[in-house]
């Protein structure tokens, strides 16, 4: 295939880098458009004109083409100089069939409710107070659980943006050494499902909102892991599954604050046993120590729109002090910008 390179325009790289930075929320919301109408996946390995998509993208080929070059410029797809269109590496992973996807990724992130949020940026930073509940009347999760689809697409953004980091979750701390796990907040049970493969003799849970626990058991029926995992749905504020070795919380606290964390992590208490661990898995802030992209800006979404943040150690000791429970080692997980917080009861 013959590609049509950009025309250089003998700016130097930084101005360009600035003025795709600058454009940035235009080109996440034509990525969003494409990901919605499925663009990546018609295209899939082969190669098609702005025509041959129009009729199944549902856009006239005219703007469909200025839609796609316009990616394309920006590194998405690729077009030859007849017009044709390609994935490339980038685009690949807006495709269904990828995995890690990162379609729903674009999505949640660009839904019109969480934008409201964003455009309350400033006040968000000078109150911090975040701003989603405020814009939309209902809080993000409240949005996702109100809707099939919605829950869906959340359960697979998780898992696309968080899915890479499974196997050395799994393979990095000693899981084994519990019976009965519960992942609370544990989405499409993606994580826990890689955790039962790495540890054959552990039986694991999922506990989710109503609507993701349905994707989860559709998931774990999926990856033939019924025998030995159950689904639960529950609201953590009300009440967590009792009984379990572990309580294994990965990705949860950090969207929300202090107050709401305790009284997830007090729920978790009431429900373990007197030798139960919490197993808080999240990324912990170190002073200097780089936690990788998107993280720092997962960071930022935290605080606009949930009111949750990244922690230190030394935070989620607080927390778990406060849910009158002891802070008894942070693991660092090798290969990962993940580390178990393991607290057991005080
Ligand atoms: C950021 S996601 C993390 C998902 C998963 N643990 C992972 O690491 O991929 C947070 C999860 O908390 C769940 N959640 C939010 N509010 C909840 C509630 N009140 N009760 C139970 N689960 C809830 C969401 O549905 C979602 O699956």
């Amino acid at each position: 295939m013959t590609t049509a390179a950009p025309v250089s325009t003998g700016r130097p790289q930084p101005y360009l880098r600035l003025a795709e930075l600058l454009m940035g929320s235009r080109i996440a919301l034509a990525l969003s458009l494409v990901a919605e109408r499925g663009i990546a996946d018609m295209l899939g390995d082969t190669e098609k004109t702005a025509e041959e998509l129009s009729a199944q993208a549902d856009i006239p080929a005219p703007a469909l083409r200025r839609l796609l070059r316009s990616l394309s410029y920006v590194g998405v797809f690729q077009e030859d100089t007849d017009g044709r269109f390609i994935n490339t590496d980038v685009s690949r992973y807006l495709r269904s069939d990828v995995n890690p996807s990162l379609r729903e990724m674009s999505l949640i992130l660009n839904d019109d409710a969480v934008l409201r949020g964003w455009q309350h940026l400033e006040q968000v930073l000078m109150t911090g107070n975040p701003a989603f509940a405020a814009a939309n009347g209902q809080t993000f999760f409240q949005h996702i659980a109100a809707d099939k689809k919605r829950s869906e697409n959340m359960a697979r953004f998780m898992k696309g943006i968080y899915g890479p980091e499974g196997p050395a979750i799994a393979a990095g701390f000693p899981f084994g050494r519990f019976g009965r796990l519960i992942d609370v907040g544990g989405g499409a049970g993606h994580i826990l499902a890689e955790i039962l493969r790495a540890h054959p003799k552990l039986h694991g849970s999922v506990f989710d909102l109503p609507k993701t626990a349905e994707v989860a058991r559709r998931f774990v029926d999926e990856q033939g892991l019924s025998d030995r995992c159950e689904v639960f749905a529950g609201d953590f504020f009300e009440a967590v599954t009792p009984g379990y070795d572990a309580y294994f919380i990965k990705s949860t606290l950090h969207d929300w604050d202090d107050e709401k964390s305790v009284h997830i992590l007090r729920n978790c208490r009431n429900a373990m046993p007197a030798h139960g661990r919490i197993l808080i898995t999240e990324i912990v802030l170190e002073p200097g120590k780089p936690i990788g992209h998107p993280h720092r800006f997962i960071d930022m979404e935290m605080m606009v729109t949930l009111g949750g943040k990244e922690r230190t150690a030394e935070e989620f000791g607080a927390l778990l002090h406060q849910a009158s429970l002891r802070l008894e080692q942070v693991h660092h997980i090798e290969g990962s910008f993940f580390s178990v917080v393991e607290g057991s009861k005080v």
